[in-house]
């Protein structure tokens, strides 16, 4: 089975309420990568069509302040399958609704795999590339892909 990264594309909004932040307003990082770890799991889930769990989260950077009462809006992006792995590239733009424009608070890598209903690792679709650009963040999800398996060797 095969399908195409372009239609793996997820998206989940929120508003940050002061709940989630400290005494001087910005929202906790650990609130961002829950919601970040959520769009993973969704985006993961659906191209699989099957239970998956985080294994691996690479490369998470914070490029700029959240603050309460902004728009949150994370969007996943599935860029590298393996056998059972899949590569969902999670971004997260921000925007205060009182201004126009968004910008990129956020990102990171976040391997999932996927688990048959006894727990196993379980065989995920075929990624079919359509751009140069899908097909570059493959190359560069698979050189992350193999370097965790190079690792992993070595420790043996
Ligand atoms: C993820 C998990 C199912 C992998 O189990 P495992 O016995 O190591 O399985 P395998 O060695 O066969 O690896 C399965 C796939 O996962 C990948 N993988 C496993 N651990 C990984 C890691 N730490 N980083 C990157 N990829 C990893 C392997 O490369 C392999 O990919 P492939 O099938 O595409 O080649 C297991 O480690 C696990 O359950 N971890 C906890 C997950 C969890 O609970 N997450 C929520 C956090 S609270």
């Amino acid at each position: 089975m095969q399908k195409s990264a372009a239609e793996s594309i997820l998206i989940i909004s929120e508003v940050m309420m002061p709940s989630q932040a400290n005494v001087a307003g910005n929202i906790h990082g650990g609130e961002i990568i829950k919601l970040m770890d959520s769009t993973a799991y969704a985006t993961a889930r659906r191209y699989a069509r099957s239970n998956v769990v985080t294994a691996r989260v690479d490369e998470l950077e914070f490029h700029l302040p959240i603050f309460i009462g902004d728009l949150v809006i994370c969007t996943g992006k599935v860029i590298f399958a393996g056998n059972s792995s899949m590569e969902i590239a999670v971004t997260v733009e921000v925007e205060d609704l009182e201004h126009e424009g968004r910008q990129r608070a956020l990102s990171a890598f976040f391997t999932m795999v996927a688990l048959d209903k006894k727990g196993r690792p379980n065989k995920v679709p075929e990624l079919i590339l359509t751009s140069d650009e899908d097909k570059l963040a493959f190359e560069q999800g698979q050189l992350r892909y193999e370097s965790y398996k190079t690792k992993k060797r070595q420790k043996k």
